[in-house]
């Protein structure tokens, strides 16, 4: 239950330094020039890129360009049809993988979905210990303990037995954040996980992420939150077009974006959330 590294070491570093730290870093995940198509729509033109252990990669984009696209290949919910995924040093681009190997990219990258994915007829409790059972042949009782563990994490140890219909949303997402740290992940992709909350909502699993960022966890986050990607975000990556337009440090492209496409994605995101 102890994270890689931890983000909070970056506090106050400059931004110099911050890239050499990352630079000595190790990749969590690397991509190379992925292309995927759906039908005739081609989605991923030549995406390439790579997370550092440890760091917090935003990824934002207007509708439609390939985001969520491009977090579910990386865990494989999603197949490319050209380039190279290495998670670690598994390499899950290839075309088949052992169930060895699908299990631990499974349990190694731990996704987050904005509709949370709940099972509604288990408990809160159920829905925690099911994928430990049955996928990494955990015992009930530890299954538990790492369950209650968990949710405390996320502030809702005593909803354990309640059923998702009986939360609000917040912490229906906060019980799935919950759920993914229960299979003990490298990395969590999260999806949009407050875009389907009610704004008054949003801060608590703003603030479960923050401190998840601070324990050291990688994290991918694709989403709309401009100021959330500011604060807790090592790097950020705008895809525009089927392709990553910019990447940078998440301070400096989001203050001073290199590109008018960014500047103008971002000034549009001014207007529609006054940040
Ligand atoms: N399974 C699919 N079958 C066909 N087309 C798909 C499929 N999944 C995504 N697409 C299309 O691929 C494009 C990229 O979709 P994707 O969901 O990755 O976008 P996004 O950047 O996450 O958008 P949003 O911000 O609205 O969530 C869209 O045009 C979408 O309609
Ligand atoms: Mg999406």
């Amino acid at each position: 239950m102890i994270f890689v590294c931890n983000n909070s070491v970056l506090s106050g570093m400059s931004a110099n330094s911050i890239a050499l730290y990352f630079d000595s870093m190790e990749y969590a995940i690397q991509f190379d020039n992925l292309e995927k198509s759906f039908g005739s729509l081609p989605v991923l033109k030549g995406m390439s890129g790579y997370v550092n252990s440890g760091e917090v990669l935003a990824i934002i984009g207007s509708s439609g360009c390939g985001k969520s696209t491009l977090l579910r290949c990386f865990n494989r919910l999603e197949t490319i049809d050209r380039g190279r995924i290495v998670i670690h040093d598994l390499e899950i681009s290839k075309s088949h993988l052992s169930s060895h190997e699908l299990k631990t990219v499974r349990s190694q990258v731990g996704m987050v979905f904005q509709q949370f994915n709940l099972f509604p007829h288990l408990s809160v409790l159920d829905n925690l210990t099911l994928a430990p059972q049955q996928v990494l042949k955990v015992s009930r009782r530890e299954s538990e303990d790492r369950a209650r563990y968990y949710l405390q994490e996320v502030g809702l140890v005593d909803k354990a037995d309640m059923y998702p219909e009986q939360l609000s949303g917040g912490q229906r997402q906060r019980v799935a954040i919950a759920r993914s740290l229960c299979m003990e992940p490298q990395i969590m992709l999260f999806d949009e996980p407050t875009s389907a909350l009610d704004p008054e909502l949003v801060g608590e699993v703003l603030a479960v992420m923050h401190r998840l960022a601070k324990q050291g966890m990688t994290m991918v986050v694709v989403t709309h939150e401009i100021q959330f990607a500011r604060d807790v975000a090592n790097r950020v990556m705008f895809l525009d077009q089927g392709q990553v337009a910019e990447e940078g440090i998440a301070r400096e492209i989001l203050t001073n974006p290199r590109s008018d496409r960014l500047h103008t994605f971002l000034s549009r995101m001014r207007q529609a959330q006054l940040v």
